[in-house]
Parts: structure tokens; C-alpha cells; sequence
């Protein structure tokens, strides 16, 4: 009878690779310039991937891992916190989601809601499986009535009626391009764990106010943390240590975080305030050293001991900050993640 012999090539290696990949992770948690070498390769390809034209990921899937319910409450959550933050009675006119990810659920509640059209704006397409996203819909649409929208039988979220979806556009070139039309387009920009990834946010966010209809409204929530780039090996502000040049050659056309921190948004929300283009409201959604606000709470409404324990967090890392960071206030450093809400006046 023949048997495989246990020490045969592909039992060998299923004996090495667990250690090998166990000591490789190691090295990674002493020596983060080892996880930068990774990530700069790892954005080399990724140059590589989207000039010949290759722009599925698998960023934005979020559905992928949540149940029915999960993917429900998901979404529910996204507008219920745009409503919140964003005192929105409901959703009308001509709106744009950006980086909606693997998911038109948000924009089927808006449609629902009465919005005229929803656009679509996604760098990338985000990979989904189209069974679990009918499931998705034909909830969503029980509970709310949608089915209007369905085109054909079946849910398809490339086939929804008023619901325009521009993959493969990233949102710095088509606000650009939207900001150059006689009329401004849009009453709404939303945006939820986007504008981390976008190679030129602020850029991007001026575009979009640019693009806003007077009255309207643009509101986005961002993530300003590592997303596990040195995280949870390394502190959580390890990220901040890397010199501009090299941080950018580790996130350019990945869409890793982008490092554009809250006081780079609030100088250019405050300079487009002075010229009267808009008013501006912020939450702070986390803080270094403490995790999750909830509710959001704007900086003055954060007590003082709070700011104290974030920015001694801060503090304590500055040594290692690269130059960029260097003159920037504590209390700036430690928020880690933001709501901006802007109106167009
Ligand atoms: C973390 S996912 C968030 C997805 C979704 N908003 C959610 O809450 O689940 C980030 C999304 O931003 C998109 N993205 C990244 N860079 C972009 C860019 N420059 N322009 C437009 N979308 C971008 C990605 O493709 C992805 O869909």
C-alpha cells in the first residue's frame, strides 16, 4: 500500500511555513522598517495593478463578513449617523456617495427617502457576491419598500433605477471635473471611511464644495488611524515616525491612509470659510490613547481630562514624530478619527 511519507516536500513545508511566518511577524512587530520595505513593494505592485487596469480589491468589502442582520444594521447605522451629525430631516435631491465599497444599500435608503439620483463614486471596485447582496436588497426593500428600484427580477446593484454608479473614477479627477460644469451639480456629499484612502483629500474636498448646489451639504466621516499598517503590533501613532517621501511611496496607489490629519481639513474648511463658500461643524469620533467617542462630541464639548490623557499619549511618541508633525499641536495629533459637516453658503 502506498502511503505519503511524512517527511515528503509538501509535509515539510507545512511543518516550516507556521514558524517561518510566526518569526517574519516578529520582526515586523521589533522592526516596523521592515513592515514599511513590505508595504512599499506591496504599493509598487498595486502602481502596477491599476495602470494596466486591474481595480477590484478587496478594500470596501464590507458586507463580506456580516450576517444579513449585521449588513442591515451596517447601513441603517451609515444614515442614521449622516441624519444625526448632519441634521438632515431626510435625504433629497441629486446626492454622491464616495467610495461606497461593495454596497448600493446606502443609496437604495436614499432613493427611498426621495433622493432624485444617487452617483456612485468609487476609485476601485470592491469585490461582493452577488446572492448575498440580492439578500441585502430584497431585506432592505421589504422593510422599506424599495422594490421600485429593481430592474429586472433580480437585485442588481449595477442595474438600480436612480442610482448611477462611476467605478473605476477616483474622487480627486471626477469632483475636478464636476467642479468645471456651468451649474453646480449636487445637494448632498457623503463619504464614510473614504477620505483616508484618497491620495488627495483636501484637494478632493474642494472640488466637492465646489460642486455643491448652494444650501447643500457635504459631510464625511474619517478614519485618521493607521488601519493596521504598524497597528496592533506597534503603537498606534508609529506611523506618524516615517519621512513624508517614504510614507507616500507605501500608500500612493494602494489607498492605504493617507495621513492627512484633522488639522489639515479644519485649515482648509477654515480658509473656505473665510472667503463665505461655507460653514462648518466638526465631531470628534475618537482620541488617541482612548478610542471610540459615542455619541460624537465636538472638541468643546470633550471634558478636559480626556484631552489630557489623549495628548500626554501624544507627547510621549513626539520624539519619534517625522518632520511634518513635529510643530503640530498635541491636541490636533490626538484625534483619530473625525465628522466633518460643511454647508455651502
Ligand atoms: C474602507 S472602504 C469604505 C466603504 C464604505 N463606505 C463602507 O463604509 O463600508 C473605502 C472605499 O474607498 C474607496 N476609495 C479609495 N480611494 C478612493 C479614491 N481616490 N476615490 C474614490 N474612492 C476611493 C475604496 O475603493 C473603498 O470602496
Amino acid at each position: 500500500m502506498h502511503t505519503t511519507s511524512v517527511l515528503s516536500p509538501t509535509n515539510l513545508l507545512r511543518m516550516v511555513l507556521p514558524s517561518v511566518h510566526a518569526r517574519l511577524r516578529g520582526l515586523l512587530a521589533r522592526w516596523p522598517w521592515i513592515r514599511a520595505v513590505q508595504l512599499v513593494v506591496d504599493d509598487l505592485w498595486w502602481g502596477i495593478r491599476l495602470w494596466i487596469g486591474r481595480i477590484d480589491t478587496d478594500s470596501g468589502t464590507t458586507h463580506e463578513r456580516l450576517t444579513l442582520d449585521e449588513s442591515m444594521r451596517y447601513i441603517e447605522g451609515v444614515m442614521s449617523d449622516y441624519k444625526r451629525y448632519g441634521r438632515l430631516a431626510n435625504f433629497r435631491g441629486v446626492v454622491a456617495e464616495v467610495g461606497p465599497g461593495d454596497n448600493s444599500g446606502v443609496a437604495l435608503l436614499m432613493r427611498g427617502e426621495g433622493c432624485d439620483r444617487v452617483d456612485l463614486i468609487d476609485r476601485y471596485e470592491s469585490r461582493r457576491d452577488p446572492a448575498k447582496h440580492h439578500r441585502i436588497y430584497e431585506a432592505l426593500s421589504e422593510k422599506y419598500n424599495l422594490s421600485r428600484f429593481r430592474r429586472g427580477c433580480r437585485w442588481n446593484d449595477q442595474d438600480l433605477e436612480g442610482i448611477t454608479q462611476k467605478v473605476g473614477h477616483s474622487a480627486e479627477a471626477y469632483f475636478r471635473e464636476c467642479s468645471r460644469s456651468a451649474e453646480p451639480v449636487y445637494d448632498l456629499i457623503v463619504s464614510r471611511a473614504v477620505m483616508q484612502h484618497l491620495f488627495d483629500p483636501l484637494g478632493a474636498m474642494e472640488a466637492m464644495i465646489a460642486c455643491l448646489k448652494p444650501g447643500g451639504q457635504m459631510i464625511h466621516k474619517i478614519d485618521l488611524r493607521d488601519l493596521n499598517m504598524f497597528t496592533p503590533q506597534k503603537h498606534e501613532l508609529t506611523f506618524l515616525g516615517f519621512p513624508h517621501v517614504v510614507y507616500r511611496c507605501m500608500t500612493h496607489n494602494s489607498g492605504r491612509p493617507n495621513r492627512v490629519l484633522f488639522h489639515r481639513y479644519r485649515d482648509v474648511l477654515e480658509q473656505l470659510k473665510a472667503q463665505r463658500l461655507i460653514d462648518y461643524d466638526v465631531f470628534i469620533t475618537r482620541l488617541v490613547g482612548i478610542g471610540d467617542l459615542i455619541p460624537h462630541l465636538r472638541p468643546v464639548e470633550i471634558s478636559a481630562e480626556m484631552w489630557d490623557h489623549a495628548e500626554r499619549v501624544v507627547e510621549n511618541c513626539r520624539q519619534h514624530f517625522a518632520r511634518e508633525f513635529v510643530a503640530v499641536e498635541s491636541r490636533d495629533l490626538a484625534v483619530s478619527g473625525v465628522f466633518l459637516v460643511a454647508t455651502r453658503l
